[in-house]
């Protein structure tokens, strides 16, 4: 089985692409991290248990992270993903948080490295601050690592934050600077322009979350807060080519699930802007080796749709 350890600013699309993962019977997820992004901390901790508990997998272990950018700040996407991360629809049953390891996410990472070198697929899906930390702490970790998956970043210039800049990496630009600079393991992005590039039409999501399962009622209800947004003007300017539903963390978790669903990469060196007045937390790709640096990323630029589609609708099935 393909060994997943998954850090997660858990909003909708996180939950989302957890339960991608949960649906996978190749994958075995050996625990999830939590940092502070779309919504605060402690929201994200009990979204991760909500998502467990409807999918019946509180067994596998959830642990607290960072609650803040490595320099303090802490941005979160309410207007998006709610003020609780999954849409503000009440849950009279979520677990309780009592059920979140006492461990620290960045130890929890350094041990599950150690009991599995080689073998672990990390995937990323929000602030890069827990990532930071830990090859701070280890700066051996990323060796240890089979493969990273990260979504975030950009590759043409265009935001969904700022004018440049996308939402993980804005949220925490140094923590996302230390991770490209110091992972020395094969590293694949799924960036903003790829996933909308890649989005899905409107008439496919409103079949996918109305397959009357639990995991689709569940789905539908999360998202209907952030539709309500993405169909506004300013974010359908913001969507790259056009309206449409995107899914951004599912790529890169698909990504790390069946790396046959992704059939075009760039290969090149990348960083972040820590300081542009206007490009702060922009990912540079660096296609002339300007920084002379060793490690290479995978720039993902083209993924197997049907392939997608099918890892997207696997998601929602069974009770
Ligand atoms: C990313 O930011 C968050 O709002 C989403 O969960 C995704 O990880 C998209 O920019």
């Amino acid at each position: 089985k393909k060994l997943l350890l998954i850090d997660v600013d858990c909003g909708t699309d996180d939950a989302q692409a957890i339960m991608m993962a949960i649906a996978c019977p190749d994958v075995e997820i050996l625990g999830i991290t939590c940092v502070g992004g779309n919504t605060d901390l402690e929201n994200v901790c009990r979204n991760v248990l909500r998502v467990l508990k409807l999918c019946g997998r509180l067994d596998i272990p959830v642990f607290r992270g960072s609650s803040t950018a490595i320099l303090g700040q802490n941005i979160h996407a309410s207007d998006f993903h709610g003020v609780d991360g999954l849409g503000d629809v009440p849950d009279a049953n979520a677990p309780g948080l009592e059920l979140i390891q006492k461990e620290h996410a960045v130890d929890a990472m350094k041990k599950f490295a150690c009991e599995y070198p080689g073998q672990i697929s990390l995937v990323a899906t929000g602030p890069l601050t827990n990532l930071a930390l830990t090859v701070k702490m280890d700066p051996t970790f990323p060796q240890k690592l089979h493969s990273l998956y990260i979504m975030g970043g950009n590759m043409e210039s265009r935001g969904n934050t700022t004018a440049c800049g996308e939402f993980n990496f804005v949220a925490d630009p140094e923590a996302a600077y230390i991770v490209l600079n110091d992972y020395l393991c094969p590293t694949y992005i799924a960036t903003w322009e790829f996933a909308c590039r890649h989005k899905f039409t409107w008439e496919w999501y409103d079949k996918w979350v109305n397959m009357g399962t639990k995991k689709s009622d569940f789905i539908k209800k999360i998202y209907a807060h952030s539709l309500q947004f993405s169909r506004t003007e300013k974010e359908e300017k913001a969507i790259v080519g056009g309206p449409g539903f995107v899914s951004c963390d599912s790529y890169a978790m698909a990504a790390a699930i069946d790396g046959s669903t992704v059939t075009k990469v760039i290969e090149c060196a990348v960083t972040v802007e820590i300081t542009g007045k206007f490009t702060r937390g922009m990912m540079v790709l660096d296609l002339i080796d300007d920084l002379k640096k060793q490690n290479k990323a995978f720039v993902i630029t083209e993924c197997d749709m049907e392939k997608f589609k099918a890892l997207m609708e696997s998601t929602v099935l069974g009770d």
